[in-house]
Formats: structure tokens, C-alpha cells, sequence
């Protein structure tokens, strides 16, 4: 049973990891939920498994980068509205900033912040049309407000999606439209493979983030664990937060 009313949510990156868990989340509270990915054989197997679980799924193949008006305009052929979009797409490939060229530094701005900006002015123009507010929510990471190597490009994507989060809040405000975002820490998804191997298998992770409890809960975070907390903002029910970013990330940040 649907806690708050069945609203229709539009989740970006939903093929895989945290995106899939909101989109499975959203699905078991009763809404109708739009599996965006770029992925789409991906985004198939994720509506296909919540519609066997009784839910209500769309697949849409989209690249956020040029597709985020067919995404929003599928989504209104379909359900007749949009209430809820989660920003969630991201990729991380490490960069060196001194040698990387800028067309490889930019992607990660491109999918991530200009990604999240354009679906956000697709979903937002219809919500004010609609004229009863909506929620959106945007995935951001630790590493928005925390410097790290390699990751100069990443970094900055996210940390512009913060301040994505916090101008919109103000901006979108007047229309009922919440704006607020999560900042999740080491989360066990496909992304922490990177160049074939899972950072959190490494002896630094283990003995740095885990045995010395950099990380205070000592492990990274599962998905769904993410995901709970999307949703909380997503369905809106916290009807006086606008414009914040909630750090999930087992107390990461908080240790120095
Ligand atoms: N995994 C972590 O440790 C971690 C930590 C902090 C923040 N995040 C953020 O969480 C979000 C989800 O990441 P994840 O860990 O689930 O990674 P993931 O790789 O499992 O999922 C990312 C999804 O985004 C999709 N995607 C990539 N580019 C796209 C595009 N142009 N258009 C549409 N879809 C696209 C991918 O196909 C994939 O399905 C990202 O924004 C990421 O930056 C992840």
C-alpha cells in the first residue's frame, strides 16, 4: 500500500546500482516509475522485474545529455503527468588533471551536472504547467564537497549539482516544487569497479576506511541504502525541505 498518494516518478540512471533501487523503492510504495537509462537493455531487465513484482514500470532508452525532452515527453504520453524526477545518471572514470584533455574531463560535466540541469527544465516546465509542485531529487556524492585524486572532473560536476540543487530550490519554489538532493559516500555499485577492480576489495579500503573506521559504520553503503533515502525526499512528505542535500555516507565525512 502506497504510504503517500501514487504520483509518477521519473528516475535517470535507473539500469543499474542506486538508480535501480529507487526505481524498485518508488515501485513497491505503489508509484508509476519511469526506468530511464542509457542502458536500455538494462532499463528493460529493471521494469521488467517491477512489473513481475506487481508494480507499475516504463522503460524508456534515453542519453540524458540530448534526450531529456523525449524522456519527459514519453512520460507524459504514458501516465499523463510527472511528480516526481530523480537525477541519478552518473558515470566516474579516473583523470588525471594535468595531462586528461578537456573533451574527456568534460563528459562527466556533460552527463552529470548539464544532464541533470536539462531533465530537471524539461520535468520542472511541465510540473509548472500541471500547477500542483512535484519533488526533484538529485544524486550527488561526498566528493562534492570533498577534494580527491583523479577526480577533478567528477568532482566538480557534483559539486555544481549541489548548487544546481540549491538554485532551483529557490527558483522553483513559488511553483511548489521541491528541490533537494543525496550525497552518498562508497556505495557497492557497478561504479566502484573501476579499471576491473572493486576499490572497496582493496588492502588501502580495507585497512584505511574499514579496520582504522574512516569510515565510522566501517563498510560502504548497500544500494537500497541510498535509495531510502531518495525516496523519503522524493514522495515530498517532508513538505518544509527544499534546497538541501542529505550526506548518507555511514559518517564518512564527519572523521577527519
Ligand atoms: N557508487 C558510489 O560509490 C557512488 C557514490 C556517490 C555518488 N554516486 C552517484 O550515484 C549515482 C548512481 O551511480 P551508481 O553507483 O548507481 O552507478 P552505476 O554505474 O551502477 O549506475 C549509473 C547508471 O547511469 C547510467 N548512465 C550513465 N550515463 C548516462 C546517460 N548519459 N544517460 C542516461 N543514463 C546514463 C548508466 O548506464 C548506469 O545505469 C551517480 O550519479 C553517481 O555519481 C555513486
Amino acid at each position: 500500500m502506497p504510504q503517500t498518494p501514487q504520483q509518477v516518478a521519473i528516475v535517470t540512471g535507473a539500469g543499474s546500482g542506486i538508480g535501480r533501487a529507487i526505481a524498485i523503492e518508488l515501485a513497491q510504495r505503489g508509484h508509476h516509475v519511469v526506468v530511464a537509462d542509457i542502458n536500455g537493455a538494462n532499463a528493460q531487465l529493471v521494469a521488467a522485474h517491477i512489473i513481475a513484482a506487481g508494480g507499475d514500470a516504463l522503460d524508456v532508452t534515453v542519453d540524458i545529455r540530448h534526450d531529456a525532452q523525449r524522456m519527459v515527453d514519453e512520460t507524459v504520453s504514458r501516465y499523463g503527468r510527472v511528480d516526481i524526477l530523480v537525477n541519478n545518471a552518473g558515470i566516474f572514470y579516473p583523470a588525471d588533471f594535468l595531462t586528461t584533455d578537456f573533451d574527456t574531463w568534460h563528459r562527466a560535466v556533460d552527463v552529470m551536472f548539464m544532464g541533470a540541469t536539462k531533465c530537471s527544465q524539461a520535468v520542472a516546465r511541465v510540473m509548472v504547467t500541471q500547477g500542483h509542485g512535484g519533488q526533484i531529487v538529485n544524486i550527488s556524492s561526498v566528493n562534492a564537497f570533498l577534494g580527491a585524486p583523479l577526480s577533478s572532473h567528477y568532482n566538480t560536476a557534483k559539486g555544481a549539482i549541489d548548487q544546481l540543487t540549491r538554485c532551483l530550490a529557490v527558483e522553483l519554489a513559488p511553483h511548489g516544487i521541491l528541490v533537494n538532493g543525496v550525497a552518498p559516500g562508497f556505495v557497492e555499485t557497478p561504479m566502484a569497479v573501476v579499471e576491473g577492480v572493486n576499490e572497496h576489495t582493496t588492502e588501502d579500503f580495507k585497512q584505511f576506511y574499514v579496520k582504522r573506521r574512516r569510515i565510522p559504520l566501517a563498510r560502504p553503503a548497500e544500494p537500497e541504502e541510498i535509495a531510502t533515502v531518495a525516496v523519503f525526499l522524493a514522495e515530498g512528505t517532508a513538505t518544509y525541505l527544499t534546497g538541501h542535500t542529505i550526506v548518507v555516507d555511514g559518517g564518512l565525512s564527519v572523521t577527519f
